[in-house]
């Protein structure tokens, strides 16, 4: 494996990513990992992230003399990224200063001239890199050669070729850089030789492994929402430990229809998972009854969640005897903002939002598979576990649900005229192919009646819009164009056969300055 090891940057994550995207496996450790817990590990390449300290700071982090020692005596190649690389110099001699010019951006990198360095084996003699520092190197250490440098550094890409070790002021692991890529294949593949055999199917076993280690027989609960992430977290838990694992899904009278019924299904029959399903539908739409303000409804419905959740929690020990000491979260790369620091595996992860909510009452321990994941990885990783397809391309779902769909007042009525309309939506998309090239798509009931015609009759009914988003990470989305072919099949059939709405429009707002959701 390639061992990565993090001071911090928020760009750890990515350069994990990278390396698996070469199909070769990596680890993240704290760049404080003692010489014992690493050398345990087959390594075949190091890498040192970026990070926010200065090296010379007081109590910046540094990698022990003993995991050096190690390096020399198994000869493995170290690639150190900006302050990784500044951690290099600081061992081997060289000098890092504090840069005049703060150079964070595009910035482009020329080879030294004549230089045949390895790491940019087939790579051009100029190529633009993303820069994020503020120290640079002043001098480089003994031993070791400059190949390449900016306009505004000399260093910034230095090698000892006979050490194996080279270092990179820039970030080939962003996608800002272009050719960064090249960079770690050339590093990881060519030069450290990994071979790149590791495939998802890997990440699910070495992690049904490491699951049944860490849990040994204890208990586990976890959400379940019928989405992929739960759906993909909820089955590889059952792989691990089977029944001991206990799944819950809270049905909050806010589900698409039948939701709670098809999960189920899907889960249960499926999937084997242990789940149980607590229909609440009468409690949420009673809390909620006379609320119109969008956070007012999420706070009720996040915090009637938690409380079910406990009230299960409790059932499970009364019931069966067994106290579950651990929670299951589907959480993902994007929601994680604190990565594991370099204040060593002791420090708090936080979260930043919790899938299915934590109950912090409980106090259990976190069991977080796809932290270290993007979307589409999850779906990869749900493919190769034999997942259906239609839960691995569902559109992702918002915990308070169709509750914020509903503009104004959430009543039972309304919610059965949304899940009409948004099946017939939802259909149409899958049935003319557009479902899966969509990123989010359904439809919101707004707090306002229009007049129609029906036969020879006025009608005075509500108005629906339907919103379908073109996104990748849900933090910026266009509206999707869809054709005006499919819009007219589903404004007929959602008018015709949804009693109650007597007028379907389209959103074309794109995010921002709009959100997805519209509360
Ligand atoms: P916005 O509306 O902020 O939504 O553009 C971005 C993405 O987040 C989803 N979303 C939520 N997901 N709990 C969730 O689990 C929530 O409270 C929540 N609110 C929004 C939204 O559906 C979209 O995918």
């Amino acid at each position: 494996q390639v061992a990565i090891l993090d001071f911090g940057s928020q760009y750890s994550h990515l350069i994990a990513r990278r390396v698996r995207e070469l199909n070769v496996y990596c680890e993240l450790y704290s760049c404080l990992v003692s010489a014992e817990d690493l050398g345990k590990h087959k390594i075949t390449a190091i890498i040192l992230s970026g990070g926010p300290s200065s090296v010379y700071d007081e109590g910046s982090p540094h990698v022990s003399p003993e995991v050096w020692k190690l390096i020399d005596e198994r000869n493995i190649p170290v690639l150190g990224i900006c302050y990784g690389l500044q951690e290099m110099a600081h061992v081997f001699g060289g000098t890092v200063a504090a840069g005049l010019k703060h150079e964070y951006g595009k910035s482009i990198v020329k080879r030294t001239e004549g230089c045949k360095s390895k790491i940019f084996d087939g790579m051009p003699e100029e190529f633009q890199m993303w820069m994020s520092h503020g120290d640079k190197l002043t001098k480089i250490p003994d031993g070791f050669a400059p190949v390449a440098c900016t306009d505004n550094a000399e260093f910034v890409t230095i090698e000892h070729a006979e050490k194996r070790m080279w270092g990179l002021q820039f970030h080939p692991e962003v996608t800002h850089s272009p050719l960064g890529k090249s960079i770690l294949e050339n590093f990881v593949i060519k030069i450290a030789g990994a071979k790149p055999d590791w495939v998802m199917k890997d990440y699910a076993n070495e992690f049904i492994e490491e699951v049944r280690k860490k849990v040994g027989d204890g208990h586990v609960m976890g959400a379940v929402s019928g989405g992929v992430d739960s759906t993909v977290a909820a089955v590889l838990m059952t792989r691990a430990i089977g029944d001991r694992f206990h799944a819950v899904l809270v049905d909050n009278g806010c589900l698409r229809q039948d939701e709670a019924k098809n999960v189920l299904k899907r889960m249960r029959d499926d999937c084997h998972v242990n789940l149980r399903c607590v229909d609440a539908s009468d409690r949420f739409l009673g809390l909620l009854k006379g609320v119109t303000d969008p956070e007012k409804k999420r706070k009720i419905i996040g915090g009637t969640f938690i409380e079910i959740f406990q009230e299960e929690a409790n059932r499970i020990e009364s019931e069966l005897g067994v106290k579950c000491e651990y929670l299951l979260q589907g959480t993902l790369y994007p929601d994680v903002i604190e990565s594991i620091s370099y204040k060593g595996p002791s420090a708090i992860i936080k979260t930043h939002h919790n899938v299915g909510g934590l109950p912090a009452s409980m106090s259990l321990k976190l069991i977080e598979p796809m932290r270290e994941l993007f979307k589409d990885e999850v779906r990869e990783l749900g493919m190769a576990m034999g997942i259906d397809e239609d839960s691995v391309w569902r559109h992702p779902f918002p915990g308070p649900g169709l509750a914020i769909r509903i503009l104004g007042e959430v009543t039972a009525e309304r919610v059965k005229i949304l899940q009409q309309a948004d099946k017939i939506v939802i259909d149409e998309l899958r049935s003319s192919g557009h479902y899966r090239k969509i990123g989010q798509a359904f439809v919101v009931l707004l707090p306002c009646k229009t007049v129609g015609v029906m036969g020879d009759c006025r009608t005075y009914e509500n108005v629906a819009s339907v919103r379908c988003v073109e996104t990748t990470d849900y933090m910026t989305a266009d509206f999707y164009h869809l054709p005006y072919d499919v819009l007219a099949t589903m404004s007929s059939r959602v008018i015709n056969e949804v009693r109650g709405i007597n007028r379907l429009c389209y959103d074309i707002s794109s995010k921002p300055p709009a959100t997805i959701e519209w509360e």
